[in-house]
């Protein structure tokens, strides 16, 4: 039996009767047809909360390598194994001044898990650069190549969370990068941070820097207290439904998504339900960052879980609001 605390940020206890790691598609193939289509499937366990305590079989994604399809003078087209570290990757392309992905960084987790939700953060998702992955069909065994319109890309959200849930392993990811990239500073936490380092024309490398700082004082580090980043997903509202909140709450912080729908931070809506920094047991939510719920030792999943629900409800009661759950619940 293996214990899972080493692989999952949230440093759940569960534990697993067996554990596997897959290289290539080969080795993926051989396990599948072994251990059975419904087997559960691991990057960095940045993103998932295990509620069950013991599971058959797992496996880990380690397939690796960074290989440059396509170039000319303005973009390189690059393919990378989805069991790559996010971060890594992000910063190699950094090194190599290809622009896209560089407001992304200091993301936990693995290339192959970024199109599922398609990780967002600081006026970028990755689907701006995304170009196509490569996926095995679990049941099948057959490699599928999903372009990025076939994606279903939002905010948080693929068709891979949805209609293709658990359905394939994606064990590649194409990236289309800019030569000449353009740094963007839209976001308004980056572009305060690069005036006061006094940067005019921040390169590609200033915006991964800035973004690094930025995220280093804001977000809880899982290696010191377990968490998997946002809990929550910021709920996306009717322009009527913000009509009549905003009547009672005038200073709610908001984000116009189009000419229909508001985002509100959830952040916001728990920290004014005066759950921030709130505590119950080993769980509760983070002192600076109200939307990330934490580990403070040997909480199990299912008190997280729990303490899920009663932030939602709580939220509820005040905002009649819905915040829906950003991680994945095994
Ligand atoms: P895992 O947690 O291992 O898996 C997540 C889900 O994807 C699971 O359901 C799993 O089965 C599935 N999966 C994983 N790999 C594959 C694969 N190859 N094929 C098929 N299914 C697969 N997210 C953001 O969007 N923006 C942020 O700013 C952000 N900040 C974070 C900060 C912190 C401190 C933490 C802990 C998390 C943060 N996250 C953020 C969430 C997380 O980093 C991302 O969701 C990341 O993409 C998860 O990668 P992973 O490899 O750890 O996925
Ligand atoms: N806020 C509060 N109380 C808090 C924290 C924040 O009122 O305790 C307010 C802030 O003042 C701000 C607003 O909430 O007005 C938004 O806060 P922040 O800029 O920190 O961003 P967020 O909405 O909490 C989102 C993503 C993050 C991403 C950052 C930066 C979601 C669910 N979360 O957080 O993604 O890194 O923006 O782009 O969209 C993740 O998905 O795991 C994640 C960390």
């Amino acid at each position: 039996m293996k214990n899972l605390l080493a692989y999952n940020t949230f440093k759940i206890n569960s534990t697993c009767d067996n554990l596997f790691e897959f290289y290539d598609i080969a080795g993926l193939k051989l396990l599948l047809t072994s251990y059975g289509s419904g087997v559960k499937v691991l990057g960095g366990g940045s993103n998932v909360l295990m509620m069950t305590s013991h599971f058959d079989t797992i496996f880990i994604n380690r397939i690796k390598g960074i290989q440059i399809l396509d170039e000319n003078e303005d973009y390189c087209l690059v393919e990378v194994g989805a069991g790559e570290n996010w971060h890594q990757f992000v910063m190699w392309a950094v090194y190599h001044n290809l622009g896209g992905l560089e407001n992304l960084a200091l993301i936990p987790g693995t290339v192959g898990a970024a199109p599922i939700q398609n990780i967002g953060a600081y006026g970028t998702e990755q689907q701006s650069s995304f170009v196509s992955l490569k996926a095995l069909n679990r049941k099948g065994l057959f490699t599928t190549v999903f372009e990025n319109a076939v994606c279903e890309f939002g905010y948080r959200d693929s068709v891979f969370k949805n209609e293709l849930k658990d359905q394939f392993i994606i064990t590649h990811v194409t990236y289309r990068f800019d030569k000449k990239p353009i740094a963007n500073n839209s976001y308004k936490d980056v572009k305060e941070k690069l005036q006061s380092k006094n940067i005019t024309h921040p390169s590609i490398k200033d915006i991964a820097e800035t973004v690094i700082e930025i995220r280093s004082a804001k977000l809880p580090d899982p290696k010191v207290i377990g968490n998997a980043g946002s809990f929550f997903k910021n709920p996306v509202i009717s322009k009527s439904a913000f009509e009549n909140l905003v009547v009672n709450f005038p200073d709610m912080p908001h984000y116009l998504v189009d000419e229909s729908f508001i985002k509100i931070p959830a952040a916001w809506l728990i920290d004014q339900s005066g759950l921030k920094g709130y505590r119950k047991g080993d769980t509760g939510t983070h002192i600076n960052q109200a939307l990330v719920i934490v580990n403070h030792g040997s909480a199990t999943g299912e008190e997280i879980f729990d303490m899920a629900m009663h932030i939602q409800k709580v939220v509820f009661e005040k905002f009649k609001v819905t915040i829906e759950p950003e991680v994945n619940i095994w």
